[in-house]
């Protein structure tokens, strides 16, 4: 496995996979520890939405406008940005479609979702996304779920996840560890956490709490990069 991961704070990500480059979430520009300069940098191939929160979808329209990306999202996030014009993939939980990076499945998130606008965000959902060689997790925001003991029964094993642990708005880190146990997967990357006082995290104690249960939680700082 050698897949690159950027992380650009709260819940964005940029993972090169399949040959194609994947931007999660990005909402950089609304993100009071993160740069905006960051933004004019990104260039993906595949923008993919979880819900309408502005803390996830605030850089979307823009992203796609300059790099003339994919939106893979649901259905009503990707007929939002259709109508004004940017093209998408829209899929609904429970799917899954191949893409020529690999295939995409929409798994449950328990959230809440509306577009800053005011407009209908759909249910929350979470990627599973694999190909012949790697599979992970992005679980957008959610709470802990016994949804989640699905994902081993109907995707292939998990290599790495990206789960919330910032809690008050997601699940908190010793929620996100039960969730590592449920999609059986020991490397876990930490997001949704330290953007604002309300989900500030004390790092060393909740990677300790991690690697008690001989799991690995990363906290990356922003902009950091790391090969998986
Ligand atoms: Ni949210
Ligand atoms: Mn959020």
């Amino acid at each position: 496995m050698n897949i690159n991961l950027q992380y650009f704070g709260q819940s964005c990500v940029l993972i090169e996979f399949g040959g194609k480059k994947l931007l999660f979430d990005p909402a950089i520009s609304q993100n009071p520890i993160a740069s905006d300069a960051l933004l004019n940098a990104l260039n993906p191939d595949y923008v993919l939405l979880s819900h309408g929160h502005g803390d996830h979808s605030a850089d979307v329209e823009n992203i796609l406008q300059r790099s003339n990306a994919t939106l893979i999202s649901t259905y009503e996030l990707v007929s939002y940005f259709g109508e004004k014009g940017y093209k998408g993939h829209p899929m609904n939980t429970g799917g899954k479609w191949n893409f020529d990076f690999g295939t995409v499945k929409l798994v449950n998130a328990v959230h809440s979702s509306v577009l800053p606008d005011g407009t209908y965000g759909s249910n929350p959902v979470g990627f599973v996304i694999w190909n012949s060689e790697t599979c992970f997790y992005f679980a957008g925001d959610t709470a802990l779920t016994y949804d989640m003991k699905l994902i081993p029964v109907i995707c292939p094993a998990l290599d790495f996840c990206i789960l919330p642990v910032g809690d008050n708005f997601t699940m908190g880190y010793e929620d996100a560890l039960l969730a590592a146990q449920f999609v059986e997967c020991s490397k876990i990357i930490g997001c949704h956490f330290d953007s604002f006082p309300y989900i500030k995290i004390d790092h060393q104690k909740a990677k300790n709490y991690f690697e008690q249960d001989g799991k690995e939680l990363i906290l990356l700082d922003i902009e950091e990069t790391i090969e998986l």
